[in-house]
């Protein structure tokens, strides 16, 4: 429809019809069988079908028949006709499940998150889904809080590379014509990732410097990519809560950003502006709310009740309500849903695309380049040994992760599945269950871990531990799976741990215990046959962590991109007045960018073309990756940056770029990387984005910590 025509639609609403446009509910007010949608905020609200059906969206509600049903329906009572859009949290796939993104951030390899989320679109449409709230770009430093596991991890870097990768994904290059893809919408704005203590929704105070070198970048990129909405946070910034912050909404996202699509609160956030304290009342929320942009208010009714009175008493302009609806009205259009409402919605579609080899292919291929191998002391990759297949997780398909809400359990294959299509010597015992001791159980593991000769613990957070509204305060393995570990330990046969988890975890006990540990995250439909994969060497780990494991809770925040202080530590220095702490080291028991091979990297020759940059030069950096192995295998070289003197302090280390390379068995890549002016700027004591001239160290390595440095000079 021509914008023209659009404009004409929406001089014909009545004020109500266009205040239904910017009203979202969940499935469930629509439809009219019993079948439930997943549940993703608090469920006590109240909407009578006057609201339902003038709404402009639904909210979690996927399946081709449903949602065909729900649009007819709707279409056929609506004085406009003017069409639902479809939104539902399609996160690491729809029915074919990938790992959680925190493990999907561990492959480092954007094309494959792109590859991924392609698919999750082609599901999604076919089962009625318009946009998908993702991707989830906030930056996370605290694993006590459950949502880490929806984030790419720590670094700013990393995550605007998933996030551009991510959006086109799921958008592809024309929304329109392509409909096998979904809008994506990227979240949530901002700074949620900084929720002190770790407690979900709590108060995030960040400085307007950090926002922008940090938390921002990630949602500029996936604007950069055409994201098509944006999601509001639930947290406050600088004592006001997101969504009704104008300087965050209207100044930066929209002026700034040149951001023009569709703004959405989170689940209830508008009429949470009552409980936080910046508004007395519904009427003062929706006020707030649509003054700072918030378009679409998901799952609250103060717009819905209080905007027509705000526009007449000339509390609110009408034009911001009419905006507001435009850009709803785009949306619809750009998905191409007033010529054909029910998009890619079919049964057909449904059965050939849902579920199938092609993507459960890609599934595993997925969760095998996710996982993590933190230790290794030569027990694996394992081959023909006598395997007790041990734990809670060694065939439970609970793996998918919290955010899998269309994923079918029962479509999971367990690592004790994975296991059997590589050995039939094994034998299987549960240990404990989840978070629960049982002498039964553990005499049984016993028994089984003393007649073999290696054993497979397979340990890990439930599902129910990890995830939106899951905080910790210890981040430790449940008691129960650390005294089995304890006591198989006491066998004296090699113990190589698995786990499933949706944060990084404090694995002191378990490192000291264990000869190998493989980070397995929640990973997805194929985890156990990947897993598997891993474990007999049919694949090689090449994961790399995206967020630094603590020693101890303790710790936390413990990144790698942290400042020096005035009082750095000396290494090996067990001083007084240093930054420090007294019972444990300053380091993470596994940093940031770590992962193991069954390969042997080293890296040797760091050079540089100069050691000059000009303002518009660029250095090229190289270096030599040997294979010193009989394993093929991939590892991601990553490059980093320090300025030793900037305006304001400098991180002691920054990601700037890093690739993905193979590297056949006992051969040596050379691997190059240019360093340009652009990637010296920084936001300076007035926020001025630019770079210093001066000097600058390059480091290179298998991980933030490892690694062999230059200089050079920006002049
Ligand atoms: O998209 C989510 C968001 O991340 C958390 N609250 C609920 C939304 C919709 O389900």
């Amino acid at each position: 429809m021509e914008q023209q025509k659009l404009e004409q639609l929406l001089s014909n609403m009545t004020i109500e019809e266009k205040v239904g446009q910017l009203m979202q509910f969940a499935g469930h007010f629509y439809a009219t069988n019993e079948n439930r949608d997943p549940v993703t905020g608090p469920e006590d609200l109240q909407v009578s079908s006057i609201s339902v059906n003038r709404s402009g969206s639904v909210l979690g509600s996927a399946g081709a028949e449903r949602n065909r049903e729900i649009q007819e329906r709707y279409l056929e009572q609506s004085r406009l006709k003017i069409p639902l859009l479809f939104m539902a949290d399609v996160i690491n796939g729809f029915r074919t499940i990938f790992p959680i993104p925190l493990g999907l951030g561990s492959s480092w390899d954007p094309k494959l998150v792109e590859e991924a989320q392609a698919i999750s679109a082609k599901e999604a449409s076919s089962a009625g889904v318009h946009v998908t709230f993702a991707p989830m770009v906030d930056l996370v430093r605290d694993p006590r809080w459950g949502r880490v596991m929806e984030s790419t991890g720590e670094d700013s870097f990393l995550n605007e590379e998933f996030a551009k990768a991510s959006v086109r994904g799921f958008q592809g290059d024309n929304l329109e014509t392509d409909l096998n893809r979904v809008a994506a919408c990227v979240k949530h704005f901002v700074g949620y990732g900084a929720v002190e203590g770790g407690r979900d929704y709590n108060k995030v105070d960040l400085s307007e410097r950090e926002l922008r070198e940090n938390y921002l970048p990630a949602f500029q990129a996936a604007l950069s990519a055409g994201c098509e909405l944006v999601m509001t946070a639930f947290n406050t910034v600088d004592s006001i809560p997101a969504s009704g912050n104008q300087k965050l909404m209207r100044e930066i996202l929209r002026k700034e950003f040149d951001f023009n699509g569709v703004l959405i609160s989170d689940y209830g956030a508008v009429e949470e502006l009552i409980p936080h304290g910046v508004a007395a009342d519904g009427k003062e929320a929706a006020k707030k709310a649509l003054l700072a942009g918030v378009d679409i208010e998901m799952m609250s009714l103060c717009y819905e009740n209080h905007l027509k009175e705000l526009i007449e008493e000339g509390e609110v302009p009408e034009d911001l309500l009419d905006e507001a609806v435009m850009r709803i009205l785009q949306l619809k259009n750009k998905l191409g849903l007033f010529e054909n409402p029910y998009r890619n919605a079919s049964a057909r579609n449904q059965e050939k695309n849902i579920n199938c080899p092609e993507h459960r292919k890609v599934a595993r291929k997925a969760a095998e380049k996710s996982c993590v191998l933190l230790k290794n002391e030569d027990v694996l990759p394992l081959s023909n040994e006598k395997i007790a297949l041990i734990g809670p997780y060694a065939h439970n398909r609970d793996i998918l992760g919290e955010w899998s809400i269309f994923g079918k359990q029962e479509e999971a294959v367990t690592l004790k599945e994975g296991i059997a299509q590589h050995t039939s010597n094994y034998v299987y015992a549960l240990g404990c269950p989840m978070y629960e001791r049982s002498e039964e159980a553990l005499s049984e593991a016993i028994k089984a871990a003393k007649d073999s000769t290696h054993i497979i613990l397979a340990l890990g957070e439930g599902r129910d531990w990890s995830g939106e509204g899951r905080s910790r305060t210890s981040i430790t393995l449940a008691e129960n799976q650390l005294e089995l570990l304890r006591e198989l330990k006491k066998i004296g046969k090699p113990i190589i741990v698995v786990l499933f988890n949706g944060r990084p975890l404090e694995l002191t006990e378990v490192e000291g215990l264990a000869d190998g540990i493989l980070e397995a995250w929640h990973p997805g439909s194929e985890g156990g046959a990947a897993i598997a994969n891993l474990l007999f060497g049919k694949a090689n780990p090449s994961g790399k962590l995206t967020m630094s494991f603590p020693r101890t809770t303790g710790q936390i925040p413990v990144y790698y991109n942290a400042y020096n202080t005035g009082r750095p530590l000396p290494k090996g220095s067990t001083g007084r007045f240093f930054s420090r702490y007294i019972d444990a080291p300053n380091e993470p028991l596994y940093p940031f960018g770590f992962g193991l091979s069954y390969a042997n990297f080293q890296y040797e020759s760091l050079q540089l073309s100069s050691n000059e940059l000009a303002a518009n030069g660029t250095i090229d950096v190289q270096v030599l990756v040997k294979n010193q192995s009989d394993y093929s295998g991939e590892e991601v070289v990553q490059l980093y940056i320090r300025d030793m003197v900037g305006e304001v302090v400098r991180p002691v280390k920054e990601l700037k770029a890093f690739q993905k390379v193979f590297i056949p068995a006992n051969e040596t890549k050379q691997v190059h990387f240019s360093i340009t002016e652009e990637m010296l700027r920084y936001h300076h004591a007035n926020l001025e984005y630019k770079s210093d001239a001066g000097e600058f160290m390059v480091f290179v390595g298998t991980n933030s910590a490892d690694v062999l440095s230059q200089s050079f000079d920006l002049k």
